[in-house]
């Protein structure tokens, strides 16, 4: 994400990520913790990756500089689900600041 801030890329990444479990498949941002109310479905690539320069309203800061957060979901190819336990706020978007193979979670 600290590369992808601003410059003549595609944009400002909203959230973004790479998959290393293949390629296919989405990742999904939920307004509430059973998902239920979905707010952004992002298709990973054929690369693995996935990324969205879209505003996601839950993603999105408020005057005060907080953000709502996301419950963010992968579906596998497959169809199976894995849900994240906690929450992804507009600071913490960047998947792979965590899940990485240097980071504090196991790659996705
Ligand atoms: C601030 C650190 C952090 C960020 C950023 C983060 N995660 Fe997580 N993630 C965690 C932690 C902590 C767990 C819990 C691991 C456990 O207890 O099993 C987790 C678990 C998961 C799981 C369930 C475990 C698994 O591997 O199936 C998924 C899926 C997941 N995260 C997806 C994502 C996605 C997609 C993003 C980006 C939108 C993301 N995470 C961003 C810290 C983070």
């Amino acid at each position: 994400m600290d590369c992808h801030t601003s410059g003549p890329g595609t944009g400002v990444f909203i959230t973004a990520g790479t998959s290393i479990s293949g390629t296919g498949g989405y990742v999904e941002y939920y307004a509430d913790t059973a998902r239920t109310d979905l707010r952004a479905r992002l298709e990973v690539d054929a690369y693995g990756n996935f990324y969205t320069v879209t505003a996601i309203d839950i993603l999105t800061p408020n005057g005060s500089g907080f953000s709502q957060g996301a419950y963010v979901s992968v579906v596998m190819p497959n169809g199976s689900r894995r849900n994240m336990p906690g929450i992804v706020s507009h600071t913490s978007a960047g998947c792979n600041a965590c899940h990485s193979s240097t980071g504090t979670q196991s790659p996705l």
